[in-house]
């Protein structure tokens, strides 16, 4: 993708560009929803990325053109205003920086992407942390992750609408190759963890779609906020399974069962964290059994292909575990397979669920990669 983006910005610009930024998409292993309950998170950034080339400019202007996208980003950063499309995400990082006091500086460039759009893997977050990253190279200040995470899920909350948590752009800002991260979303606390040795990760999309602008996202933070209150906190991360059983008997049936999937999916990144910790991929494995089941029967974001891809997954033999992975209502599963039992779970997973829904899914073997960076 290196030699693709500087040639792309060579045959736009008649020159080298001056910076490559690379910035990843990510997967989540274990903490789904919990990320605006201030709770706990396990993702790692993927080896799918963002490849942004660019040049600085002496004015105030930002050109950028996607590779992917027909209609290139012009605006001048004196006078940022909303438009359509997916500029929206470069406007609204610019538009937060500005806001917390950042000089900016102009800049323009290309970018590639082999981030599948609204699977789940965050492309999105990805150019939102390309995009600060870009930034800071023209101003020539350095925005150090936590910060760099806060302003991209202000552009997403504020500019662009949708309602999201912090996990995505902390991961991307923040991962290490070979290293998932643990997160408290409270107090962005990170702890690096590597996956267990002998297991691969593996990526199953299965190429149904979502949006976050959609309404089920945004209507299962609300429920959790109606089932926080219940329990008279902030936010379910101070609710504990134990105080939940004793009074939940009061609270409606959908934040009830909300609320039980946010705070029994907490304890389980804590476990997973100390399971992969110690290597153990048959622990971590259950853990992402579990984790599906209540993803898909209390807070109900699994659709069908998720469920199938699922257990199909389970059933093949080397697969410590697997869940659906990201918002939901789309997108891609994970599994925790062998090592040497990857390949040929790749290849079986791909015909059984071609065969059980039409549908081709994407199949990928994943690694840990470096979050954002300059290459
Ligand atoms: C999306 C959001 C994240 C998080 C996940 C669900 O990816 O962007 O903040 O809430 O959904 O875990």
């Amino acid at each position: 993708m290196n030699p693709l983006v500087t040639q792309e910005f060579i045959s736009r610009f008649g020159e080298a560009p001056a910076h490559i930024v690379r910035s990843p998409g990510r997967v989540n292993l274990i903490g789904e929803h919990t990320d605006y309950n201030d709770g706990f998170v396990l993702p790692m950034a993927i080896d799918r990325a963002i490849w942004m080339a660019i040049r600085l400019r002496d004015d105030r202007q930002i050109k950028f053109h996607s590779v992917d996208f027909t209609d290139p980003v012009e605006f001048s950063l004196n006078d940022i205003q909303h438009q359509k499309g997916w500029g929206e995400y470069v406007r609204g990082v610019a538009w937060a920086l500005e806001k917390a006091g950042y000089q900016l500086e102009g800049w323009e460039g290309v970018m590639l992407s082999n981030i599948p759009i609204g699977a789940g893997l965050s492309s999105s977050a990805a150019l939102e942390m390309a995009v600060a990253k870009a930034f800071s190279i023209a101003g020539n200040w350095v925005l150090e992750s936590q910060k760099m995470a806060l302003i991209g899920q202000q552009a997403e909350n504020e500019w662009v609408g949708a309602n999201t948590g912090i996990m995505d752009q902390m991961i991307i800002a923040a991962g290490q190759v070979d290293h998932a991260l643990l997160i408290d979303c409270r107090n962005l606390d990170t702890q690096q963890i590597p996956l267990p040795a002998g297991t691969a990760l593996i990526i199953m999309d299965t190429t149904t779609r979502h949006s976050h602008t959609d309404s089920g996202y945004n209507e299962r933070r609300e429920q959790c906020e109606t089932a926080a209150e219940h329990f008279g906190v902030s936010h379910l991360r101070d609710v504990t399974l134990q105080e939940f059983n004793l009074g939940a008997d009061e609270l409606a049936g959908l934040p009830r069962r909300r609320a039980r999937h946010v705070i029994s999916e907490n304890k389980r990144v804590l476990e997973a964290g100390i399971a992969m910790s110690a290597g153990n991929a048959t622990e971590m494995g259950e853990l992402m059994n579990t984790s599906h089941v209540s993803m898909r029967d209390e807070f109900e974001i699994t659709n069908e292909e998720l469920n199938i891809m699922v257990a199909l997954a389970q059933s093949l033999s080397g697969c410590f575990g697997a869940r659906m992975t990201g918002g939901g209502f789309g997108g891609c599963a994970i599994a925790l397979v062998k090592d040497e039992a990857a390949v040929a779970f790749v290849e079986n997973i791909r015909s059984r669920y071609e065969k059980s829904t039409g549908l081709k899914p994407n199949i990928y073997i994943c690694e840990a990669s470096n979050g954002v960076e300059v290459l």
